[in-house]
């Protein structure tokens, strides 16, 4: 993966960062085996760090594989918080709910097999956190749909807005107003994700180059 901050800098922001427990020591050393994409744990906590600012009673995950980034949230939750994980992919939804049993966590989640969006509709809000990371190219279609389900002062984290199956290069100069929009249906749902979230009305829209780079929209 191309690098947006040097190679150092890197290691150090990784080095500092908050360490794998034993359960995401071992999500992690399975992400590795399947060369799944995990979002890393510098990524993780900055979502657990959210969570924990909310004291999160409710989350939503658009895409979970199989729980690593929806463990990272519950370390932040309150201790009665409840996340819904959702994933197509039934022997990685499993593996989920076997990571997260073994750590104590599966009766604070709701594992939904099946379409995040359709599964989406049928919760009520309000969320205090949403995570979407499954296809950038619905990534605006599930905020355009979370939005009004979501708390005042909640928040949506969107992962891979710089890498991750696209790389960000290929659309800064459209972003700066300096040419056409890539030929490539991740980056140009990202692209259309992040147009969706800065002009909605009564959200605000920060990108943090961590991991694969997430945009963080909070409701006003
Ligand atoms: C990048 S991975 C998620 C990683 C996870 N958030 C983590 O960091 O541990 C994306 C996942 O989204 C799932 N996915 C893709 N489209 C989906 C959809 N429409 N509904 C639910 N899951 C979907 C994929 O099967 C894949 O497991």
């Amino acid at each position: 993966m191309p690098r947006y901050i040097d190679e150092s800098a890197e290691r150090y922001v990784r080095a500092v960062g908050p360490d794998h427990d034993e359960t995401h020591a071992a999500m992690a050393a399975f992400a590795d085996e399947h060369d799944f994409p995990i979002i890393g744990p510098v990524a993780g906590g900055v979502l657990r760090s959210y969570a924990a600012a909310r004291r999160a009673e409710r989350v939503f995950e658009f895409g979970s594989g199989f729980g690593y980034s929806a463990y990272w949230l519950l370390q932040g939750m309150a201790d009665d918080g409840e996340i819904v994980l959702t994933e197509l992919d039934a022997e990685e939804l499993e593996k989920g709910e076997e990571f997260l049993a073994d750590a104590g966590e599966a009766d604070r989640a709701t594992f939904e097999r099946g379409d995040a969006l359709e599964i989406a509709q049928e919760y009520d809000g309000p969320f205090d956190v949403v995570l979407i990371d499954h296809q950038k190219s619905r990534y605006a279609d599930a905020f355009e749909l979370i939005r009004e389900k979501l708390a005042p002062g909640g928040v949506v984290i969107a992962d891979n807005v710089l890498y991750g199956g696209h790389d960000y290069h290929d659309s800064l100069a459209y972003v700066e107003g300096d040419g056409e929009l890539p030929d490539d249906e991740n980056a140009r749902g990202i692209v259309r994700y992040l147009e969706t979230v800065r002009s909605a009305d009564g959200f605000q829209t920060s990108v943090i180059p961590v991991g694969s780079g997430l945009a963080v929209t909070v409701r006003a």
